[in-house]
């Protein structure tokens, strides 16, 4: 227990005091003042105009056409229509990396505002709506603001920004590739090889002017499955000469739920194994030959994530066993992100910053989170911090609040401004305090 103190008070006294003046960060906000209604222009502009993962082209256009105007270094067509801007310091320091989706998702937009999207495509052979239901619209104006602020700063920033506007967060069409696993093997996190990066998610039901975190893991991993149960078909009257695989599904189904509660130190952190499709027979009967299941896995921790996809194998493969039936699992099927971890030092050095940015009284700890994020690809490679925005109108109820992914998804943006001032901020602190341990060196 002392111990345990001892190093906490250790790590309080390590967290460097936020350094950068005051000067500046009035320079900033009197930027992102002036910004702030270019900002929701875009915003809007992008949200009447939205685009599925990989087909980003108009949103990219603008953005590649907007950093040019400010004489950024463009790169485009990176992972499909991804486009990154290079922003190099009047003085030297670390390369921080600043990261916004821009995909859209196949909802219909069902909000009463005057810039709602008309848009329709085929989508899985279906017609439907595309909408910005998950305020990527919002990321991409927010980082817009931000390469105006911090250009306009250039000659004293002491290091250099890549301004990351990645496609396909949402995932991509079937059988493409894309989002941020694409962007890192395409060399995004090279020359200049960033050092940091920072990214943020709009949050449709916490007010705005709040901003939320997480050290650790924030947004969990995701591994789906199929699992395939094959027995012996029979007569529905003559079981016992078949090898069913409708029970054999159901008493994996059910072994699968001790995983969770006896495997996992759930103090910790949660997990979860949910299966959500299951798949078989077509007659009262008809014992089936097989039975198809789809499922996820999801965890906060890295070991956690490996322990879950370890157990649910051997669940699944023994239980299968037992009935007689052989089983093939295929983990990952079709998705598999790794933890959205925010680096604990990082987290703890930032925080100030963002305090700073907010007000202390508007900056809290999040839960963690059991939906995923493709931000984690990077936070793989280079530490990273990934915060949650308020988009929420003032005074509103979470609970009752769209939630994201839904038609009625709604952002008030008079949240947007803090987002810029918040991802400004922490690029110059993050370079001041750079400097600073360079010096101490
Ligand atoms: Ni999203």
């Amino acid at each position: 227990m002392k111990n345990i103190i001892i190093v906490s008070l250790l790590a309080i006294i390590a967290v460097p005091a936020i350094s950068q003046n005051i000067a500046v960060r009035n320079q900033v906000n009197a930027a992102a003042d002036k910004i702030e209604p270019k900002v929701i222009a875009w915003r809007r502009d992008i949200h009447e105009h939205p685009e599925l993962g990989n087909n980003e082209v108009r949103a990219a256009a603008l953005i590649a056409k907007h950093l040019e105007s400010l004489g950024i270094e463009v790169k485009t067509g990176i992972a499909h229509t991804g486009v990154v801007g290079v922003l190099k310091g009047g003085k030297p320091g670390p390369v921080v990396a600043l990261r916004a989706d821009m995909d859209a998702l196949p909802v219909i937009e069902r909000t009463p505002v005057a810039f709602a999207s008309k848009v329709k495509v085929q989508y899985n052979g279906k017609e439907t709506g595309v909408m910005h239901a998950c305020g990527h619209d919002t990321h991409v104006a927010i980082l817009m603001g931000v390469a105006e602020v911090l250009a306009g700063m250039r000659k004293d920033l002491k290091g250099t920004v890549k301004f990351i506007f990645q496609p396909a967060e949402e995932g991509v069409p079937h059988g493409e590739e894309g989002g941020a696993e694409m962007m890192i093997k395409e060399g995004v996190l090279q020359n200049p090889a960033v050092d940091v990066i920072f990214g943020l998610h709009i949050n449709s039901q916490t007010e705005v002017g709040k901003i939320k975190y997480r050290p650790g893991g924030v947004m969990a991993s995701v591994d789906d499955m199929k699992i395939i149960v094959k027995g012996r078909s029979a007569h529905g009257a003559y079981p016992w000469s078949a090898i069913d695989p409708i029970v054999a599904s159901a008493q994996i189904i059910n072994n699968l739920q001790a995983i969770v509660s006896r495997n996992l130190n759930i103090t910790e952190n949660p997990g979860i194994v949910t299966i959500g499709a299951v798949n078989g027979g077509n007659r009262g009967n008809i014992i089936p030959e097989q039975v198809e299941m789809l499922g996820t896995i999801r965890a906060l921790k890295t070991e956690d994530r490996k322990m879950l996809i370890q157990r649910v194998r051997e669940v699944v493969t023994k239980t299968a066993e037992s009935a007689g039936a052989s089983v093939e699992v295929i983990i990952p099927y079709e998705s598999s992100f790794p933890v959205t971890f925010n680096d604990p030092a990082l987290t703890a050095k930032m925080l100030a910053s963002i305090e700073q940015s907010a007000g202390k009284d508007n900056v809290s700890i999040t839960l963690p989170q059991t939906g995923a994020e493709d931000f984690s690809f990077y936070q793989e490679k280079v530490p990273g911090l990934f915060l949650f925005l308020g988009g929420m109108p003032k005074g509103g109820n979470k609970l009752t609040a769209p939630s994201h992914h839904t038609p009625d998804f709604f952002i008030d943006e008079s949240g947007l401004k803090l987002g810029v001032e918040t991802l400004s901020n922490l690029t110059l602190d993050y370079m001041d305090m750079d400097q600073k341990s360079v010096k101490k060196k």
